[in-house]
């Protein structure tokens, strides 16, 4: 832990693999961070990298083939060993979710205060319904819509509006750490841009985490006090913003920024390299970048590299940097 942070969220060896006939798809192996309080961490990656995977993964809302390992701490509490009871508890209440569709988690034919009230109600069934609106007002009020589109149906809203819906409905409770995936990827950019903004305010006011999912580095230049670059399942690097965007140490992280055109943080969109991503079905041992990566030894074929720590909330997880290979195994 870093000193003097406070740690809400803690994910030791963190693996969720899904079961097909085929094998197991290991989207996320070994991902081991912490996420700060009051701090958002963006998440990056190719598509298919495991993101959205480890986000439902930390509510528990995965298909059922999914298998967790590892331990996932919020504010002390293992998630892994909770029931579904348990989690319903603590869904909406400790941690939320936003999703890119917001239509994916909103019952078309519910009005919208009636989201409220059952999401309120689930997590404090002494409120009385009145209280309820009471708080639902307050949160819509928040995201800048009427109380008088309580009565409404989610389809009656605007694309922008339903994911401030959305965003209403997940921080209602004040939840300690909110899950956000691709939350503006389906807007257009005035829209995202009103979006990102409504959300950083909000984060500071309710002083909630956020882990932010996203393919758009300018998003996460604009959101991020930290971001982890995902490939392959493995998370491999993790750092404060400005040091992934102008000193990146891990090839993978390079190689994005380097195929980036515009330099500008703020107007990245997330480019692509040579070659593909290995298929996650049955993975074994290595690192998942070395088919692409430009400075490949012998040991990384063979062995996963660690998780290095090159100073207080900087690893990257390359064998470049592990001082216990020795040069014979290098070479
Ligand atoms: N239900 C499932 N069964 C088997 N494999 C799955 C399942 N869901 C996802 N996967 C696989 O898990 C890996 C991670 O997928 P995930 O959706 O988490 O990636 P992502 O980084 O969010 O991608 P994107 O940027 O496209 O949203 C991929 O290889 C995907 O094919
Ligand atoms: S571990 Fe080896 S192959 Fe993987 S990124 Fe580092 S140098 Fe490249
Ligand atoms: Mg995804």
């Amino acid at each position: 832990m870093s000193a003097g942070k406070d740690v809400v969220c803690r994910m030791e060896n963190f693996r969720v693999y899904y079961m097909t006939f085929d094998g197991p798809v290991k989207a996320v192996d070994g991902v081991s961070m912490e996420v700060y309080k009051e701090e958002t961490v963006g998440l990056v990656g190719e598509s298919g990298c495991g993101k959205s995977t480890l986000g439902s993964a930390l509510l528990k809302i995965l298909p059922r083939t999914a298998r967790m390992e590892g331990r996932v701490y919020l504010e002390g509490e293992d998630l892994i060993p909770k029931s579904e009871k348990e989690m319903q508890k603590l869904r909406g209440a400790k941690i939320s979710m936003i999703f890119q569709d917001p239509m994916t988690s909103l019952n078309p034919i519910m009005k919208v205060k009636d989201h409220f009230i059952e999401t309120i109600k689930t997590h404090k069934p002494e409120v009385s319904e009145d209280q309820a609106l009471e708080m639902a007002s307050k949160a819509l009020a928040e995201v800048g819509i009427s109380e008088s589109r309580l009565n409404d149906y989610p389809f009656q809203f605007s694309g922008g509006m339903r994911q401030r819906m959305m965003i209403a409905l997940s921080i209602v409770l004040r939840p300690t750490l909110v899950i956000a995936d691709e939350p503006t990827t389906s807007l257009d950019v005035i829209v995202q841009a009103q979006i990102l903004q409504l959300m950083k305010e909000i984060q500071s006011h309710i002083r909630s985490s956020m882990i932010l999912i996203t393919h758009d580095l300018g998003v996460v230049a604009e959101m991020a006090h930290r971001i982890g670059v995902m490939y392959a399942g493995h998370l491999v690097e993790l750092a404060p913003r400005d040091t992934i965007y102008y000193k990146p140490l891990h090839p993978y992280t390079q190689a994005l920024l380097e195929s980036v055109p515009n330099t500008d943080i703020n107007d990245m969109e997330l480019s692509y390299i040579d070659g593909y991503p290995p298929s996650l079905l049955n993975i074994g041992e290595g690192c998942r970048f070395v088919d692409r990566c430009p400075k490949t030894m012998k040991v990384c074929r063979d062995r996963t590299p660690p998780d290095v720590e090159i100073k207080e909330d900087h690893m990257v997880k390359c064998w470049l940097y592990a001082d216990n290979v020795g040069e014979v195994e290098r070479s």
